[in-house]
């Protein structure tokens, strides 16, 4: 348990000092570098939901979702996605982000847990669609790998 709380704290440590550089530099990275970004948030924030620790989760909740609005401003095109990566964002994401930070700012874990879920299946959904072999994994259950 210590040793995983440690883990993710160095993970998250890593994301904070590669999203302070990327905010002073432009951003050049490729839609997969991004998504890499974006996974290390997600994966984490499961964990944390798990362990019921709302001020961890709401923070990689918001870095999750600054960098999906940075890929949403960013790819208006790319090779591998038919409309804006945007409309996607909004369709697909934004509903279950909303839910998540309505049920931490309530301290309310299990409608938390349920929208994560919810967005773990849309980001899935969305590789899926594209043929992207790439499966997200839901980091509330304790079980995943
Ligand atoms: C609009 C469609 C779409 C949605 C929604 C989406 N992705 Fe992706 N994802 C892609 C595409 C396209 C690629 C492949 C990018 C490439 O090859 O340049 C990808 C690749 C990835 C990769 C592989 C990156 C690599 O280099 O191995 C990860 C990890 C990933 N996505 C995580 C997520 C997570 C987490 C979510 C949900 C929060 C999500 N994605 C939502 C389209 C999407």
């Amino acid at each position: 348990m210590k040793r995983i709380i440690t883990i993710s704290s160095l993970i998250v440590f890593v994301i904070f000092f590669n999203r302070c550089m990327n905010e002073s530099a432009i951003n050049n990275k490729d839609l997969d570098d991004n998504m890499l970004d974006i996974v290390m948030y997600h994966d984490n924030l499961g964990t944390h939901l798990r362990y019921k620790d709302a001020d961890y989760a709401s923070w990689l909740l918001e870095g999750m979702d600054s960098t999906l609005k940075v890929v949403a401003s960013k790819f208006d095109e790319h090779r591998k996605l038919e409309v804006p990566f945007e409309q996607s964002y909004n369709k697909l994401l934004v509903p279950s982000i909303d839910k998540i930070r309505v049920a931490l700012g309530k301290n309310d874990f299990p409608n938390a847990i349920v929208a994560y879920q919810t967005l773990t299946k849309k980001c899935n959904g969305c590789h899926i669609d594209h043929n992207i072999d790439k499966e997200i994994f839901d980091w509330t259950d304790g079980n995943a790998h």
